[in-house]
C-alpha cells in the first residue's frame, strides 16, 4: 500500500498505510489534525476554531512570519498583524513526494510541499511588507512522526528582516500534569512578567497559572539544539527536535485568558493543550537579495 492523499474544498489530507494520517488546511497552511496508527489526536484545536478562512485558525499548528507577535511599531513589519500574514493567506499545494530520497521506503512517509510568495498576498497585505519572497513549507508525515520545514526565500533585490514560529498547540490530557524536560538553564523572556529575562532553574517545567515565555536553550558543543520532552503523568509524551531555530516560546493562556478568546472553545480547553512553539524569533534574520533560509522542527508522539 502507498500513502494517499486528498484534496478538496481547500483541505487536504494524507494518510499513511500505518493508519498515520494529517489533515492541512491550505488557508494558512496550517496542519488542523495529526493522529498516529492508535487513532490518537495529538493536536489540539479549538472547537470554535473559524475555518472559512477570515481569521487564524485557532489551534493545531499555525505558521508565523514574517513577524512574531505584535510587530514593533518602528520595524519594516510594523503594519502587520499579529504573528504576520502567513498563518491567514492561501497557500498552494504544490505536490507530494514519497521519501525514499530521505532514505526510507516508499510508504513509510510522505513529504507535502506548500507554496506562498509575494505575488499571492493580498494587494494590502503586500503594500504593508512590500518584499519580493519565497515559502516553501514541507510537512512530512512518517509513524509516529511529523516533521515541518520552512524555506525561505529573499526573491527581490532588497535585504529583509524576518521572524519565522510553528505555533504548535500538542494535545494533552491535563495541563496540570504536564511538564517540559530540556530548558534548564535556558535564558526566558518573560511575557507575564514584563518581558524581563530570567534563567530557568527548573529540570522539569510545570503548569499552575499563565505561561508565555521565549526560551533561546544554548546549543550544545557540537551546536546541536537540545531536544525538548514533554511529559504527562510522568511519562513521555513528545520529543520536539529543531534544526536552525533557535528559540522555543511555551504558552498556555490559562482559565481567564482563554476565556476571553471568543474562538476557544470548550472554555476549559485551556486544561488540554501546550504550546511548544519552535522559532527563530527572539532577533531578526537579514535575508540578503537572492539568499534563502531554513528551519526544522519535528515532533514524536511517545504514546
Ligand atoms: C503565542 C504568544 O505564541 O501566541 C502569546 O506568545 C499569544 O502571547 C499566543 O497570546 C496566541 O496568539 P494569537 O494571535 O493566535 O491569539
Amino acid at each position: 500500500a502507498q500513502p494517499t492523499v486528498d484534496l478538496s474544498d481547500n483541505v487536504l489530507t494524507a494518510r499513511l498505510p500505518s493508519g498515520d494520517s494529517v489533515t492541512v488546511y491550505l488557508y494558512g497552511a496550517t496542519v488542523t489534525s495529526w493522529k498516529t496508527s492508535n487513532g490518537s489526536e495529538h493536536l489540539f484545536l479549538s472547537q470554535a476554531a473559524v475555518l472559512d478562512g477570515s481569521k487564524p485558525i485557532r489551534g493545531g499548528i499555525p505558521l508565523v512570519f514574517p513577524v512574531f507577535g505584535p510587530p514593533p511599531k518602528s520595524h519594516a513589519t510594523g503594519q502587520l498583524p499579529q504573528h504576520g500574514f502567513a498563518r491567514n493567506s492561501y497557500w498552494e499545494f504544490l505536490g507530494k513526494s514519497s521519501s525514499e530520497s530521505l532514505g526510507r521506503k516508499a510508504d513509510d512517509s510522505v513529504k507535502l510541499d506548500f507554496g506562498l510568495s509575494s505575488s499571492m498576498l493580498d494587494e494590502a497585505v503586500r503594500n504593508k511588507w512590500p518584499y519580493e519572497f519565497g515559502l516553501v513549507y514541507s510537512v512530512t508525515l512518517e509513524k509516529g512522526r511529523l516533521e515541518c520545514q520552512m524555506n525561505v526565500q529573499n526573491k527581490g533585490d532588497q535585504p529583509f528582516d524576518f521572524q519565522c514560529l510553528f505555533h504548535a498547540y500538542l494535545a494533552v490530557k491535563d495541563i496540570s500534569k504536564t511538564a517540559v524536560k530540556g530548558l534548564q538553564s535556558s535564558p526566558y523572556v518573560d511575557k507575564v512578567r514584563s518581558a524581563q529575562t530570567f534563567t530557568e532553574s527548573s529540570p522539569e517545567l510545570t503548569f499552575s497559572s499563565e505561561t508565555d515565555r521565549v526560551y533561546t536553550p544554548p546549543a550544545s558543543k557540537d551546536n546541536t539544539l537540545v531536544p525538548l520532552v514533554v511529559t504527562e503523568d510522568g511519562a513521555d509524551s513528545f520529543v520536539v527536535t529543531r534544526d536552525g531555530l533557535p528559540d522555543v516560546t511555551v504558552w498556555n493562556g490559562w482559565e481567564d485568558k482563554i476565556k476571553a478568546m471568543g474562538d476557544f472553545e470548550p472554555k476549559d480547553g485551556w486544561k488540554r493543550y501546550l504550546c511548544i512553539e519552535p522559532g527563530s524569533v527572539s532577533s531578526w534574520t537579514k535575508l540578503e537579495a537572492g539568499d534563502a533560509w531554513e528551519g526544522t522542527c519535528a515532533f514524536e508522539s511517545k504514546l
